[in-house]
């Protein structure tokens, strides 16, 4: 019986896995989700309607009702988005409310790509090939900055270095799905390569694990 393929790709912020998950997912006719975006959505909802991190049966709320098309918003790409995505994203009960559906889009039949900091180890644990995604802090502060400074050109590198350790510590130790390597994930160090060497490894890893099952 041949197993979904299930590819789950999950790092630190801006280690280059968002790139690497929809280059698979093209080569592999996948559909692909970008789990980031969810939360970031559910934090800039809550930033827009003045609520606080202690209004938790609200914040439920707004997981609970997202549609897809607030995930098309290009706010959601901003400095701001993904701090305030942490911020909810350490919630248990946000986190709780927005897991069956990743696991579903997960699970669905032929089988898909997914982004993240959780996707190997809470929302598919069954992945066949599982990538965590990682580069030294300042190399991924300097990719963010290249990308927000083009709409920000005021931003200062050491600024995006800021959030990016921020945002590493608090996804890192939270008590709720923190951001942690499965035990069967291929570790891809991008801090030394260029995108497409970076892609070629991912692809090796994606047709090697492929192979194994
Ligand atoms: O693109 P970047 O790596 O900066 O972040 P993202 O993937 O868009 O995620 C934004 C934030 O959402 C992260 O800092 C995490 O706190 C949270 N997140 C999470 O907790 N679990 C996921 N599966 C995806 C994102």
């Amino acid at each position: 019986m041949t197993q979904s393929l299930i590819i789950a790709f999950d790092g630190p912020a801006a280690s280059g896995k968002g790139t690497l998950a929809s280059v698979i997912a093209q080569d592999y006719g996948l559909p692909m989700l970008d789990t980031g975006l969810i939360y970031r959505a559910v934090g800039f909802l809550r930033a827009q309607q003045g609520l606080t991190l202690e209004d938790v049966p609200q914040l439920v709320a707004i997981a609970q009702t997202l549609d897809t098309q607030t995930l098309d918003n290009p706010d959601l790409r901003g400095r701001e988005a993904g701090e305030w995505a942490s911020q909810v994203a350490a919630i248990p009960e946000v986190r709780d409310a927005l897991k069956r559906f990743q696991i579903d889009f997960a699970h669905q039949l032929g089988g898909a790509v997914l982004d993240g900091r959780d996707i190997g180890t809470v929302i598919a644990p069954d992945a066949p090939v599982k990538i965590f995604v990682t580069a030294r802090a300042e190399v991924r502060a300097h990719r963010r900055w290249l990308q927000l400074v083009k709409i920000n050109p005021d931003l200062a590198y050491e600024d995006v270095l800021a959030d990016i350790r921020l945002r590493d510590e608090r996804d890192s130790s939270r008590s709720s799905a923190p951001l942690s390597m499965a035990d069967d994930a291929v570790l891809l160090d991008t801090t030394d390569l260029g995108i497409e060497a970076a892609i070629e490894h991912a692809r090796r890893i994606v047709k090697d694990r492929r192979g194994s099952f």
